[in-house]
């Protein structure tokens, strides 16, 4: 290519499937790829996917999925973000921001009128510069052991459509995290 042409923007694609050795090409097989095994948390498998390819490899990955939400005293749902990772080798080159964009364009359709993730406190800046708000009320989620539990992460979240405020009132999502 020549020295005066950008390089070709990456393609996000929706993936026919996304299973632990598809995770373990984008963040290697560690223990913890995601820094919150110490919160021992049980967590759902996504059921959209999508991703980027870098020369074959999958580099980026964002999943999705519909959850049943009570917000203050009124049942809804969201769709539910999680997943969110992309290989150290090509961080900071905006394939997050991608990634999430084009699986939020999907989720717009999916129904719910907002998007629900949950991140380490030091990825609340990152999601916020991507239009994410942290909500600052008590989030319950499920637990196998436990029926219901506070968690522990920060939770962000975002509107798929113009004009959806988010609700007031506790959260509790009525399954396992995602
Ligand atoms: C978190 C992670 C997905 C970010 O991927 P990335 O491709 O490097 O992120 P991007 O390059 O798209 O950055 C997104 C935006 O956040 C900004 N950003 C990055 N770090 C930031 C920080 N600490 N504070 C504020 N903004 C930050 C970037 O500048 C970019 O904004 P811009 O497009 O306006 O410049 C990646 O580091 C990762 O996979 N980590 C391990 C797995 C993980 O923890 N996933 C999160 C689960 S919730």
């Amino acid at each position: 290519m020549p020295e005066n042409r950008s390089p070709v923007t990456p393609t996000v694609v929706r993936l026919p499937q996304y299973t632990k050795a598809d995770q373990d090409e984008i963040l290697g097989d560690s223990d913890d790829p995601f820094g919150v095994a110490s919160t021992g948390l049980k967590w759902l498998p996504k059921e959209v996917h999508f991703g980027v390819r870098h020369d074959r490899r999958l580099v980026a990955h964002v999943g999705l999925l519909r959850l049943p939400v009570v917000i203050g005293d009124v049942r809804t749902e969201v769709v539910g973000v999680g997943g969110v990772a992309v290989a150290s080798t090509v961080r900071g080159r905006g394939l997050a921001r991608l990634t999430i964009a084009a699986a939020l364009e999907h989720a717009a359709a999916m129904g719910p009128r907002h998007a629900l993730l949950f991140c380490r406190p030091p990825l609340v800046p990152l999601y916020q510069r991507l239009g994410w708000h942290p909500l600052d009320t008590q989030v319950l989620v499920e637990q196998p052991e436990a029926d219901v539990v506070a968690m522990p992460l920060r939770t962000m979240v975002t509107p798929l459509r113009e004009a959806a405020d988010w609700p007031p009132g506790t959260v509790r999502l009525l399954s396992l995290p995602m």
